[in-house]
């Protein structure tokens, strides 16, 4: 099942999300509808807050954006992750995010985490990422904290990206996916 992705303004992506329950709901599911919606969308990382479900869950496959380096892709679904570790290094990467269509900017981040998790099978896992993996897990596990990449944009560039973030939530952009249409927008 595609879900319809929720997009900037929504306040579901600003709510921090709950770990979920063993047994209390279909992971595999779930998890296979989250790589469907983000597959559709082009997107190498989906978190369950942007398809409406406040829960500590998110899939990844670098598969697109690593073919481009000759890098093997790495897949995954996360399930209560809780980032244990951080390194001292950082680095600027430029990123995007499915409910944000239309804006991209650079975010400074740790190059290597230490990260705790389940996975689809309820098996718990401690690794240790870096280079892409260790981006894209940081951006989705923003997600789950109900934190936006654009949230780490301050002074001059966020005033840039301000007025698209604006058109967004106005219902004014270009997404070539399935999303989410705010409720106040349909109202109007
Ligand atoms: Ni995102």
């Amino acid at each position: 099942m595609i879900y319809p992705i929720i997009l900037y303004g929504d306040p579901i992506l600003k709510k921090p999300s709950e770990d979920i329950v063993p047994g209390s709901l279909d992971v595999k599911t779930l998890s296979d509808d989250m790589f469907q919606t983000m597959y559709q969308a082009s997107g190498v990382g989906l978190a369950a807050p942007q398809i409406g479900k406040n829960l500590r869950m998110f899939v990844i496959d670098s598969t697109p954006m690593d073919e481009d380096e000759g890098n093997e892709g790495f897949k995954r679904v996360f399930i209560n992750p809780t980032i244990v570790g951080f390194e001292e290094e950082e680095q600027a990467f430029e990123e995007g995010c499915l409910s944000i269509p239309g804006v991209r900017a650079d975010v400074v981040r740790p190059t290597k985490i230490k990260i705790k998790y389940f996975d689809e099978n309820w098996q718990e896992h401690i690794d240790l990422l870096e280079g892409l993996p260790a981006r894209i897990v940081q951006h989705e596990y923003d997600h789950i904290e109900g934190i936006l990449f654009t949230d780490h944009v301050k002074g001059l560039k966020k005033r840039l990206i301000k007025s698209k973030l604006n058109n967004i939530s106005k219902g004014q952009f270009e997404a070539n996916y399935k999303v989410k249409i705010p409720a106040k927008i349909l109202k109007k």
